[in-house]
Protein backbone atom coordinates (compact mmCIF):
# COMPACT_ATOMS: atom_id res chain seq x y z
CA UNK A 1 0.00 0.00 0.00
CA UNK A 2 1.51 3.20 -0.74
CA UNK A 3 2.13 5.62 2.33
CA UNK A 4 0.34 9.20 1.60
CA UNK A 5 1.26 12.56 2.69
CA UNK A 6 -0.88 13.12 5.33
CA UNK A 7 -0.02 16.35 5.21
CA UNK A 8 -2.85 17.18 2.87
CA UNK A 9 -4.76 16.34 6.34
CA UNK A 10 -3.55 19.36 7.54
CA UNK A 11 -5.10 21.37 4.88
CA UNK A 12 -8.97 22.48 4.01
CA UNK A 13 -10.78 20.31 2.13
CA UNK A 14 -10.71 22.88 -0.77
CA UNK A 15 -8.55 25.37 -2.21
CA UNK A 16 -10.36 28.85 -0.98
CA UNK A 17 -11.64 29.94 -4.31
CA UNK A 18 -12.82 26.61 -5.27
CA UNK A 19 -15.06 26.67 -1.93
CA UNK A 20 -16.49 29.92 -2.87
CA UNK A 21 -17.49 28.56 -6.65
CA UNK A 22 -18.72 25.34 -5.34
CA UNK A 23 -20.86 27.57 -2.37
CA UNK A 24 -21.68 30.07 -5.47
CA UNK A 25 -23.04 26.78 -7.85
CA UNK A 26 -25.24 25.40 -5.40
CA UNK A 27 -26.56 28.83 -4.63
CA UNK A 28 -27.24 29.05 -8.29
CA UNK A 29 -29.16 25.34 -8.26
CA UNK A 30 -30.98 26.20 -5.75
CA UNK A 31 -32.36 30.04 -6.82
CA UNK A 32 -31.91 29.23 -11.00
CA UNK A 33 -34.19 32.34 -11.71
CA UNK A 34 -31.44 34.73 -9.24
CA UNK A 35 -28.22 32.77 -11.07
CA UNK A 36 -27.99 35.13 -13.75
CA UNK A 37 -28.11 38.43 -11.11
CA UNK A 38 -25.39 37.00 -9.20
CA UNK A 39 -22.15 39.52 -10.09
CA UNK A 40 -18.79 38.18 -8.94
CA UNK A 41 -16.64 40.15 -6.76
CA UNK A 42 -14.59 37.56 -5.31
CA UNK A 43 -11.40 35.91 -7.28
CA UNK A 44 -8.90 38.58 -8.43
CA UNK A 45 -9.73 37.32 -12.03
CA UNK A 46 -9.81 40.06 -14.70
CA UNK A 47 -12.61 40.82 -17.45
CA UNK A 48 -11.24 43.35 -19.75
CA UNK A 49 -10.51 41.27 -23.02
CA UNK A 50 -6.78 41.33 -23.93
CA UNK A 51 -5.17 44.48 -24.95
CA UNK A 52 -4.25 45.01 -29.20
CA UNK A 53 -0.83 44.09 -28.85
CA UNK A 54 -1.21 40.88 -26.80
CA UNK A 55 -3.97 40.32 -30.18
CA UNK A 56 -1.47 40.90 -32.69
CA UNK A 57 1.49 39.31 -31.49
CA UNK A 58 -0.15 36.02 -30.01
CA UNK A 59 -1.98 35.74 -34.05
CA UNK A 60 2.05 36.61 -35.17
CA UNK A 61 2.94 34.25 -32.79
CA UNK A 62 0.42 31.42 -34.31
CA UNK A 63 1.20 32.45 -37.91
CA UNK A 64 4.85 31.55 -37.11
CA UNK A 65 4.23 28.05 -35.23
CA UNK A 66 2.41 27.10 -38.90
CA UNK A 67 5.21 28.16 -41.26
CA UNK A 68 7.67 25.84 -41.48
CA UNK A 69 10.42 27.86 -41.39
CA UNK A 70 9.48 29.18 -37.93
CA UNK A 71 7.70 26.18 -36.40
CA UNK A 72 9.53 25.84 -32.69
CA UNK A 73 8.45 22.75 -30.91
CA UNK A 74 10.15 22.43 -27.21
CA UNK A 75 12.05 25.72 -25.18
CA UNK A 76 14.36 26.95 -22.54
CA UNK A 77 12.92 25.56 -19.55
CA UNK A 78 13.67 28.77 -18.29
CA UNK A 79 12.04 30.65 -20.88
CA UNK A 80 13.73 32.34 -24.08
CA UNK A 81 15.97 34.45 -24.21
CA UNK A 82 14.43 37.48 -25.86
CA UNK A 83 11.28 37.12 -23.00
CA UNK A 84 13.90 36.95 -20.25
CA UNK A 85 15.79 40.34 -21.43
CA UNK A 86 12.02 41.75 -21.83
CA UNK A 87 11.48 41.40 -18.44
CA UNK A 88 14.46 42.78 -17.23
CA UNK A 89 14.23 45.96 -19.84
CA UNK A 90 10.66 46.01 -18.02
CA UNK A 91 12.63 46.15 -14.10
CA UNK A 92 14.86 48.62 -16.01
CA UNK A 93 12.38 51.21 -17.30
CA UNK A 94 11.04 50.82 -13.20
CA UNK A 95 14.61 51.98 -12.35
CA UNK A 96 15.52 48.42 -10.75
CA UNK A 97 18.61 46.13 -12.57
CA UNK A 98 18.06 42.53 -13.31
CA UNK A 99 20.05 40.75 -15.51
CA UNK A 100 18.21 38.18 -17.80
CA UNK A 101 19.77 34.91 -16.25
CA UNK A 102 17.91 35.80 -13.02
CA UNK A 103 14.72 36.28 -14.96
CA UNK A 104 12.68 32.29 -14.69
CA UNK A 105 9.56 32.56 -17.03
CA UNK A 106 6.73 30.35 -16.13
CA UNK A 107 2.68 29.77 -16.16
CA UNK A 108 1.85 31.50 -13.37
CA UNK A 109 3.14 33.03 -9.49
CA UNK A 110 0.57 30.61 -8.02
CA UNK A 111 3.15 27.71 -9.31
CA UNK A 112 6.06 29.10 -8.59
CA UNK A 113 5.39 30.49 -5.67
CA UNK A 114 4.21 27.13 -4.58
CA UNK A 115 6.89 24.98 -6.50
CA UNK A 116 9.77 27.19 -4.49
CA UNK A 117 9.00 25.42 -1.11
CA UNK A 118 10.85 22.27 -3.04
CA UNK A 119 13.87 24.32 -2.62
CA UNK A 120 13.86 24.57 1.06
CA UNK A 121 14.56 21.72 3.39
CA UNK A 122 11.41 20.57 5.68
CA UNK A 123 13.23 21.72 9.20
CA UNK A 124 13.06 25.33 8.30
CA UNK A 125 10.89 28.22 10.38
CA UNK A 126 8.22 29.53 7.65
CA UNK A 127 7.18 33.42 8.58
CA UNK A 128 3.82 34.28 6.94
CA UNK A 129 1.44 37.57 7.33
CA UNK A 130 -1.77 36.88 8.08
CA UNK A 131 -3.93 37.76 6.27
CA UNK A 132 -2.06 36.87 2.92
CA UNK A 133 -2.82 34.59 -0.08
CA UNK A 134 -3.30 31.27 0.71
CA UNK A 135 -1.17 29.54 -0.99
CA UNK A 136 2.34 30.07 0.41
CA UNK A 137 0.10 28.21 3.84
CA UNK A 138 -1.12 25.76 1.65
CA UNK A 139 1.85 24.41 0.04
CA UNK A 140 4.58 24.45 3.18
CA UNK A 141 1.43 22.66 4.97
CA UNK A 142 1.73 20.54 2.26
CA UNK A 143 5.24 19.93 2.70
CA UNK A 144 5.40 19.61 6.08
CA UNK A 145 6.99 23.04 7.26
CA UNK A 146 6.51 24.58 10.05
CA UNK A 147 4.67 28.10 9.64
CA UNK A 148 4.64 30.90 12.04
CA UNK A 149 2.44 34.29 11.45
CA UNK A 150 2.32 37.61 11.70
CA UNK A 151 -0.08 39.54 12.57
CA UNK A 152 -1.66 42.23 10.10
CA UNK A 153 -4.16 44.24 11.84
CA UNK A 154 -6.11 47.61 11.96
CA UNK A 155 -3.29 48.36 14.36
CA UNK A 156 -0.39 47.97 12.16
CA UNK A 157 -2.48 48.98 8.86
CA UNK A 158 -2.31 45.30 7.87
CA UNK A 159 1.49 45.64 7.38
CA UNK A 160 3.49 43.80 9.55
CA UNK A 161 6.71 44.78 10.41
CA UNK A 162 9.88 42.47 11.89
CA UNK A 163 10.46 41.39 14.84
CA UNK A 164 13.79 40.15 16.39
CA UNK A 165 12.69 38.28 19.09
CA UNK A 166 11.23 36.17 16.05
CA UNK A 167 13.68 33.66 14.29
CA UNK A 168 12.38 32.34 10.50
CA UNK A 169 14.61 31.05 7.69
CA UNK A 170 11.93 31.90 4.95
CA UNK A 171 9.65 35.11 4.82
CA UNK A 172 6.91 35.26 2.94
CA UNK A 173 5.93 39.02 1.63
CA UNK A 174 3.14 40.23 -0.47
CA UNK A 175 2.50 43.80 -1.05
CA UNK A 176 0.89 44.89 -2.92
CA UNK A 177 -1.18 43.08 -0.31
CA UNK A 178 -3.77 40.18 -1.36
CA UNK A 179 -6.02 40.46 0.31
CA UNK A 180 -5.71 43.90 1.62
CA UNK A 181 -4.45 46.27 -0.64
CA UNK A 182 -1.65 47.45 2.02
CA UNK A 183 1.27 48.45 0.66
CA UNK A 184 4.86 49.07 2.04
CA UNK A 185 7.17 51.42 1.74
CA UNK A 186 10.78 51.54 1.49
CA UNK A 187 11.26 52.44 4.90
CA UNK A 188 9.41 49.06 5.91
CA UNK A 189 11.01 46.85 3.16
CA UNK A 190 14.24 47.93 4.18
CA UNK A 191 13.17 47.12 7.67
CA UNK A 192 12.18 43.50 6.14
CA UNK A 193 15.59 42.98 4.15
CA UNK A 194 18.01 44.32 7.07
CA UNK A 195 15.93 41.37 9.04
CA UNK A 196 16.51 38.91 6.36
CA UNK A 197 20.44 39.64 6.25
CA UNK A 198 21.09 40.04 10.15
CA UNK A 199 18.99 36.62 10.32
CA UNK A 200 20.30 34.84 6.62
CA UNK A 201 16.90 33.87 5.91
CA UNK A 202 15.59 34.58 2.45
CA UNK A 203 12.83 36.38 1.44
CA UNK A 204 9.93 35.24 -1.44
CA UNK A 205 8.62 38.22 -2.27
CA UNK A 206 5.19 38.58 -3.93
CA UNK A 207 4.90 41.59 -6.59
CA UNK A 208 1.74 40.13 -8.78
CA UNK A 209 0.53 43.72 -8.26
CA UNK A 210 2.77 46.29 -8.60
CA UNK A 211 1.37 47.93 -11.61
CA UNK A 212 -1.50 48.58 -9.31
CA UNK A 213 1.00 51.08 -7.43
CA UNK A 214 -0.45 54.25 -8.03
CA UNK A 215 1.49 56.68 -4.76
CA UNK A 216 4.83 58.06 -5.58
CA UNK A 217 7.69 56.48 -4.05
CA UNK A 218 6.21 53.22 -3.40
CA UNK A 219 8.59 50.29 -4.26
CA UNK A 220 6.93 47.96 -7.39
CA UNK A 221 9.85 45.42 -6.39
CA UNK A 222 11.77 44.47 -3.57
CA UNK A 223 14.94 45.39 -5.41
CA UNK A 224 13.63 48.86 -5.00
CA UNK A 225 15.98 48.07 -1.68
CA UNK A 226 19.49 47.52 -1.00
CA UNK A 227 20.59 44.57 -0.34
CA UNK A 228 17.56 42.51 -1.54
CA UNK A 229 19.67 41.23 -4.06
CA UNK A 230 20.96 39.34 -1.39
CA UNK A 231 18.19 37.56 0.29
CA UNK A 232 14.84 37.80 -1.99
CA UNK A 233 13.53 36.09 -4.65
CA UNK A 234 11.28 37.94 -6.50
CA UNK A 235 7.84 36.57 -7.62
CA UNK A 236 5.31 38.16 -10.13
CA UNK A 237 3.05 37.75 -13.23
CA UNK A 238 0.90 39.20 -16.01
CA UNK A 239 -2.27 37.79 -14.47
CA UNK A 240 -3.83 40.98 -13.46
CA UNK A 241 -1.13 43.89 -14.91
CA UNK A 242 -2.24 42.71 -18.49
CA UNK A 243 -5.16 40.29 -17.67
CA UNK A 244 -3.57 37.34 -18.50
CA UNK A 245 -5.61 35.49 -16.03
CA UNK A 246 -6.40 32.27 -18.76
CA UNK A 247 -3.43 33.25 -20.99
CA UNK A 248 -0.88 32.50 -18.72
CA UNK A 249 2.58 34.33 -17.69
CA UNK A 250 4.97 34.84 -14.96
CA UNK A 251 8.40 35.36 -14.24
CA UNK A 252 10.88 34.83 -11.20
CA UNK A 253 13.56 36.51 -10.07
CA UNK A 254 16.19 33.92 -8.52
CA UNK A 255 19.32 36.92 -8.03
CA UNK A 256 22.91 34.84 -8.40
CA UNK A 257 24.26 36.37 -4.97
CA UNK A 258 21.73 33.91 -2.97
CA UNK A 259 24.46 31.21 -2.59
CA UNK A 260 24.20 29.20 0.86
CA UNK A 261 26.61 27.58 2.33
CA UNK A 262 25.66 23.68 2.78
CA UNK A 263 27.02 20.34 4.68
CA UNK A 264 30.61 19.75 4.17
CA UNK A 265 31.07 23.52 3.43
CA UNK A 266 29.71 23.33 -0.09
CA UNK A 267 28.09 26.30 -1.59
CA UNK A 268 24.85 25.85 -3.15
CA UNK A 269 23.30 28.83 -5.16
CA UNK A 270 19.17 29.21 -5.08
CA UNK A 271 19.22 30.00 -8.96
CA UNK A 272 20.96 27.10 -10.07
CA UNK A 273 18.68 24.72 -8.19
CA UNK A 274 15.54 26.55 -9.35
CA UNK A 275 16.98 25.91 -12.67
CA UNK A 276 17.86 22.29 -11.82
CA UNK A 277 13.63 21.91 -10.57
CA UNK A 278 12.54 23.51 -13.68
CA UNK A 279 14.52 22.04 -15.81
CA UNK A 280 13.49 18.73 -14.90
CA UNK A 281 9.81 19.15 -13.69
CA UNK A 282 8.58 22.15 -16.61
CA UNK A 283 8.96 21.92 -19.94
CA UNK A 284 8.36 25.88 -20.35
CA UNK A 285 5.72 27.95 -21.29
CA UNK A 286 3.64 28.18 -24.54
CA UNK A 287 6.45 29.66 -27.59
CA UNK A 288 2.83 31.94 -28.37
CA UNK A 289 2.06 33.24 -25.17
CA UNK A 290 6.14 34.20 -24.39
CA UNK A 291 6.28 35.91 -27.66
CA UNK A 292 2.79 38.01 -26.66
CA UNK A 293 4.52 38.71 -23.59
CA UNK A 294 7.43 40.25 -24.74
CA UNK A 295 5.26 42.45 -26.61
CA UNK A 296 3.08 43.39 -23.94
CA UNK A 297 6.29 43.84 -21.47
CA UNK A 298 7.40 46.80 -24.01
CA UNK A 299 6.62 50.50 -23.04
CA UNK A 300 3.93 50.57 -25.88
CA UNK A 301 2.35 47.54 -24.62
CA UNK A 302 2.29 48.44 -21.04
CA UNK A 303 0.66 51.74 -21.64
CA UNK A 304 -2.36 49.56 -22.98
CA UNK A 305 -2.15 47.53 -19.87
CA UNK A 306 -2.39 50.75 -17.98
CA UNK A 307 -4.90 51.94 -19.86
CA UNK A 308 -6.94 48.75 -18.31
CA UNK A 309 -5.76 49.46 -14.71
CA UNK A 310 -7.06 52.61 -14.82
CA UNK A 311 -10.38 51.09 -15.75
CA UNK A 312 -10.46 48.81 -12.94
CA UNK A 313 -9.02 51.25 -10.19
CA UNK A 314 -12.29 53.26 -11.56
CA UNK A 315 -14.73 50.70 -10.08
CA UNK A 316 -12.06 50.57 -6.96
CA UNK A 317 -13.43 54.06 -6.55
CA UNK A 318 -17.04 53.13 -6.63
CA UNK A 319 -16.42 50.58 -4.11
CA UNK A 320 -14.59 52.64 -1.59
CA UNK A 321 -17.40 55.83 -2.01
CA UNK A 322 -19.97 53.48 -1.09
CA UNK A 323 -17.93 52.28 1.71
CA UNK A 324 -17.23 55.31 3.04
CA UNK A 325 -21.28 56.67 2.55
CA UNK A 326 -21.97 53.74 4.51
CA UNK A 327 -19.17 54.17 7.02
CA UNK A 328 -17.61 50.95 6.87
CA UNK A 329 -13.79 51.02 7.78
CA UNK A 330 -10.97 49.74 4.92
CA UNK A 331 -8.14 49.62 3.36
CA UNK A 332 -6.69 49.02 -0.38
CA UNK A 333 -8.05 50.33 -3.45
CA UNK A 334 -5.44 52.96 -4.15
CA UNK A 335 -2.63 50.82 -5.09
CA UNK A 336 -4.13 47.17 -5.22
CA UNK A 337 -7.28 46.13 -7.14
CA UNK A 338 -8.72 44.62 -3.50
CA UNK A 339 -10.94 46.52 -1.16
CA UNK A 340 -10.84 45.12 2.27
CA UNK A 341 -13.06 46.10 4.72
CA UNK A 342 -15.00 45.33 8.24
CA UNK A 343 -17.92 43.08 8.01
CA UNK A 344 -21.04 44.92 9.05
CA UNK A 345 -23.14 44.14 11.55
CA UNK A 346 -20.24 42.72 13.15
CA UNK A 347 -20.91 39.74 11.06
CA UNK A 348 -18.14 37.12 10.90
CA UNK A 349 -16.91 36.81 7.24
CA UNK A 350 -18.59 33.42 5.84
CA UNK A 351 -21.61 34.63 7.61
CA UNK A 352 -21.48 37.57 5.77
CA UNK A 353 -20.54 36.02 2.49
CA UNK A 354 -23.60 34.01 2.60
CA UNK A 355 -25.89 37.06 3.78
CA UNK A 356 -24.34 39.43 0.32
CA UNK A 357 -25.22 36.21 -2.27
CA UNK A 358 -28.28 35.54 -0.65
CA UNK A 359 -29.79 39.30 -0.06
CA UNK A 360 -27.93 41.02 -3.02
CA UNK A 361 -26.27 38.07 -4.97
CA UNK A 362 -23.06 39.29 -4.89
CA UNK A 363 -20.09 37.27 -4.74
CA UNK A 364 -17.04 38.74 -2.28
CA UNK A 365 -14.10 37.19 -0.69
CA UNK A 366 -14.67 36.28 2.97
CA UNK A 367 -11.45 37.36 4.52
CA UNK A 368 -11.22 34.22 7.33
CA UNK A 369 -10.22 32.17 3.73
CA UNK A 370 -6.74 34.53 3.91
CA UNK A 371 -6.30 33.83 7.97
CA UNK A 372 -7.43 34.19 11.09
CA UNK A 373 -7.40 37.75 11.26
CA UNK A 374 -9.94 37.99 8.58
CA UNK A 375 -12.39 36.68 10.40
CA UNK A 376 -14.37 39.37 10.37
CA UNK A 377 -12.97 41.17 7.40
CA UNK A 378 -14.21 40.71 3.48
CA UNK A 379 -12.69 41.04 0.18
CA UNK A 380 -14.07 43.10 -3.12
CA UNK A 381 -12.28 43.35 -6.37
CA UNK A 382 -12.33 46.37 -8.89
CA UNK A 383 -11.45 43.86 -11.30
CA UNK A 384 -15.08 43.56 -12.56
CA UNK A 385 -16.90 45.32 -15.22
CA UNK A 386 -18.03 49.08 -14.61
CA UNK A 387 -21.80 48.35 -15.36
CA UNK A 388 -21.52 44.94 -12.52
CA UNK A 389 -19.65 46.83 -10.07
CA UNK A 390 -22.17 49.90 -10.06
CA UNK A 391 -24.84 47.73 -10.23
CA UNK A 392 -23.11 45.95 -7.57
CA UNK A 393 -22.82 48.72 -5.23
CA UNK A 394 -26.21 50.20 -5.76
CA UNK A 395 -27.62 46.49 -4.36
CA UNK A 396 -24.68 46.98 -1.50
CA UNK A 397 -25.84 50.43 -0.60
CA UNK A 398 -29.22 48.84 -0.58
CA UNK A 399 -29.06 46.17 1.48
CA UNK A 400 -27.15 48.64 4.38
C1 LIG B 1 -7.05 35.97 -5.77
O1 LIG B 1 -8.19 36.23 -6.17
O2 LIG B 1 -6.66 36.21 -4.65
C2 LIG B 1 -6.08 35.27 -6.65
O3 LIG B 1 -5.60 36.11 -7.58
C3 LIG B 1 -6.61 34.04 -7.22
C4 LIG B 1 -5.51 33.04 -7.33
O4 LIG B 1 -4.53 33.27 -8.01
O5 LIG B 1 -5.61 31.98 -6.71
Amino acid sequence: MPKLNENYLNVQDSYLFAEIARRVKAYEEQYPDKAEDVIRLGIGDVTRPLTKTAAASLHEAVDMQTSQETFRGYGPEQGYGFVREAVAEYYRRNGITVDAEEVFISDGAKSDTGNITELFAKDNVILVPDPVYPVYVDTNTMDGKHIIYMNGTEDNDFLPMPDDSVKADIIYLCSPNNPTGACYNKEQLQAWVDYALKNEAVILFDSAYEAFISEPGLPRSIYAVEGAEKCAVEFCSLSKTAGFTGTRFSYTVVPKELVFTVSNGRQMSLRDMWNRRQSTKFNGTPYIIQYAAAAVLSGEGMKECMENISYYMKNARMIAETLRRKGISFTGGVNSPYIWFKCPKGMESWEFFDYLLQNAQIVGTPGAGFGVNGKNHFRLTSLGTHEKTKEAMERFEKLF
